[in-house]
């Protein structure tokens, strides 16, 4: 297992981001306040989320306060899948801009690979329940988010969701002007992505885990699983810093979510340990290959990513 530094950013992002999905309008304001004191640093929200207004008046309140500038922060946003036509990317983010309070966002990734119909809902169902595609190419939207680098709305752009395949075609694409710096994909040791971890490390892409903690509403139990129990009270530690710890020590940038305080300090206090390389192999033995974010009523679309292994 390489050894990395025990703080610091990767590819230019910190290595601990707050997650911001399902934190309610009600609670995110105060999460992100909570969280800058505690001293993140990287946000990770998107359009989808329905919340980014309430996240930009949290950080606009600590750059107010004089706690953090602007340039201390690392704020990253995502392109949801109704706005994948060429011409409504902008907008998109635009929009997403707008409600950060910003004018510009250090990292905006395209959220799926895939397009579907734009319009109001969010996912656009027919009569039988399955989404309705757009009928764009990941290629084409990626070549409009190169232009919002190129406009200074964006400083760098990746991808989230996207397999090795779909990530190879997007590098190989003629004319590629801007790289994908990351892929934010799902990742906790039931599913430990070794496969396309090794892919985008080969390419150079960093990768971002998300649901790192198995996302409590789901019906997982990796917060109890014995092994994690049994590792985390030999360091002292909670479950949550060993999940964490764990993606650190393999190089991937975690943002777990949390709009509690408690919990939200207690999960970037991951640097002050390292889990042994016995420990390292005992948790990544744990995989069983537990997809958790499947997108169900998206199976049929032509992007869809996760038909083949990784
Ligand atoms: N790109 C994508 O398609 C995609 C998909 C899913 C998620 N994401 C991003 O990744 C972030 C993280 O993933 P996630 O939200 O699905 O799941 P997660 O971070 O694995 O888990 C979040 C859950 O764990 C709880 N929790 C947080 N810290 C805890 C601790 N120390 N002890 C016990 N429980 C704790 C939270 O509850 P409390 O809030 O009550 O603490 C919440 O219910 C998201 O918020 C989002 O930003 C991206």
């Amino acid at each position: 297992m390489e050894k990395v530094p025990a703080v610091g950013t990767i590819a230019k992002i910190p290595a601990v981001g707050l997650g911001t999905w399902k934190a309610s309008p009600g609670e995110a304001a105060e999460a992100v306040k909570v969280a800058i004191d505690a001293g993140y640093r990287h946000f990770d929200c998107a359009y989808l989320y329905h919340n980014e207004n309430e996240i930009g008046a949290g950080i606009r309140h600590k750059i107010k306060e004089g706690v953090v500038r602007r340039e201390d922060l690392f704020v990253v946003s995502k392109l949801w899948c109704t706005y994948h036509e060429p011409s409504l990317v902008k907008m998109a983010c635009k929009k997403s801009l707008k409600a950060l309070k910003l004018d510009y966002l250090d990292l905006y990734l395209m959220h799926w690979p895939m397009g579907f119909q734009p319009g109001e809902e969010d996912v656009p169902l027919d009569l039988s329940g399955v989404v309705i595609p757009s009928d764009t190419s990941f290629l084409e939207t990626w070549e409009a988010m190169e232009d919002l680098v190129i406009k200074g709305l964006v400083k760098d752009i990746g991808v989230s969701n996207f397999n090795h395949e779909q990530l190879e075609r997007l590098l190989n694409k003629p004319d590629l002007k801007f790289k994908p710096i990351t892929n934010q994909i799902e990742c906790h040791p039931y599913l430990t992505q070794k496969n396309l971890i090794r892919f985008c490390k080969a390419k150079d892409v960093s990768v971002t885990a998300y649901r790192s903690l198995g996302g409590s509403r789901e019906g997982t139990d990796l917060l109890n699983n014995p092994t994690i129990r049994r590792i985390a009270n030999h360091y002292n530690k909670s479950c949550a810093q060993i999940l964490i710890r764990f993606q650190i020590q393999r190089n991937l940038i975690v943002i777990p979510k949390s709009t509690n305080p408690k919990r939200i300090q207690e999960n970037i206090q991951v640097f002050d340990f390292e889990l042994t390389e016995n420990h390292m192999d005992e948790i990544m033995s744990l995989n069983r290959n537990l997809r958790l974010a499947t997108f169900p009523t998206t199976e049929s679309h032509k992007d869809y990513p996760f038909h083949i292994d990784f």
